[in-house]
């Protein structure tokens, strides 16, 4: 069978490095392999941010800035915005009539996020069918495979169920996404805690090659290395967890003896460090600051996108409503 790829991002912004090697680098490489669909998923976003959606459209556009100039190639892939496509609000509604409640509120993730984000009232319908539209999103292109993180993965358990349970009361319309998991251990940030847009410990992809330096050197080290003359361990070293990402192995090999007989200070290491990630990052920071100067391009694109993506979510919603008899 022919797969298709469908993934989307809520848009928070900038992408910081760890969202590069956690989603984005293997959106890239999927893409010459399956039919993919990325989308930004800005409905998503207002079940958060109802309250204040002022960020949205400047968020939208620095998250695509960084899709495209990283490699998201609008040639290979259909990228494109979710509100434009409103298709996804059709079979939402159509899902939602089939969707138990007692699905949605024993979900995992709705629990967390209304225990841990304490100054927004979550406690709203929309907020609970969260997985209903995200099941739309992905069966809407009859996707087969969906790129997402281990915390998504109860969030696609309703997405198959919810299909099952179309496909069992109006006949075999839709196939059954299944994920394509990427294990990717999480990146840590300046402090040592997992690297978040909320700690204010991140590197991003449109950092100048400057604010990436200066950020490196401020980085956690091994917190036992107090003074230059203590011998350091690269395992426990906060930074290092960026060398092994960015570092040549060679080098790696020169670093961590030398670590660990104080030959080489932290200054130094994390110079090294510094170094080799702006040289990998400074041929897709050139092109993002390229695109940026086009105040239309990311409109144009996601507009263009939205438009291929409408072309096959029009057949299959013909193929729901005939099947649904409406
Ligand atoms: N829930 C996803 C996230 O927070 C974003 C998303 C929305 C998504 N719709 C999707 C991901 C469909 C994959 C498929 O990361
Ligand atoms: Fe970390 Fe390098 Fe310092 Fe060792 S020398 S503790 S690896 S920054």
């Amino acid at each position: 069978m022919n797969q298709r790829v469908v993934s989307g991002m809520r848009p928070t912004g900038r992408l910081h490095i760890g969202h590069y090697h956690g989603v984005l680098e293997n959106w890239v490489k999927i893409q010459d392999r399956f039919e993919c669909f990325f989308f930004v998923a800005d409905w998503h976003s207002l079940t958060t941010e109802y309250a204040d959606t002022s960020a949205i459209r400047e968020n939208i556009r620095e998250m695509v800035l960084d899709w495209v100039s990283f490699g998201l190639d609008p040639q290979k892939s259909v990228i494109f915005r979710q509100s434009l496509v409103p298709h996804h609000a059709e079979l939402n509604l159509i899902l939602s009539m089939i969707t138990p409640v007692s699905w949605l509120e024993r979900n995992p993730t709705y629990k967390e996020m209304q225990d841990n984000i304490e100054h927004r009232d979550l406690s709203t319908f929309g907020f609970l069918g969260y997985p209903v539209l995200m099941a739309a999103d992905i069966i809407l292109y009859k996707g087969t495979r969906v790129p997402v993180g281990h915390d998504q993965l109860p969030h696609l358990e309703i997405t198959r169920e919810i299909t099952r349970r179309f496909n069992n009361f109006y006949g075999n319309v839709f196939p059954e996404p299944e994920a394509l998991l990427t294990e990717t251990p999480k990146l840590l940030g300046l402090d040592g805690r997992k690297m978040s847009k909320s700690y204010g410990n991140s590197i991003y992809l449109s950092d100048t090659a400057e604010e990436t330096t200066k950020k490196v050197l401020s980085m956690m080290t091994d917190p036992a290395r107090v003074r230059r003359s203590d011998p350091g361990e690269p395992d426990v070293c906060v930074a290092f967890n960026l060398h092994r990402i960015y570092v040549p192995q060679e080098k790696l090999d020169q670093i961590i003896p030398a670590c660990r007989t104080a030959t080489i200070g932290c200054v130094e290491c994390k110079r090294i460090l510094a170094e080799c990630m702006n040289e990998r990052l400074a041929p897709f920071r050139a092109k993002r600051e390229e695109l940026a100067a086009d105040p239309a391009l990311v409109d144009e694109l996601l507009l263009d996108g939205s438009r291929r993506a409408s072309l096959i979510s029009d057949a299959v919603m013909a193929e729901a409503r005939e099947a649904l008899k409406i």
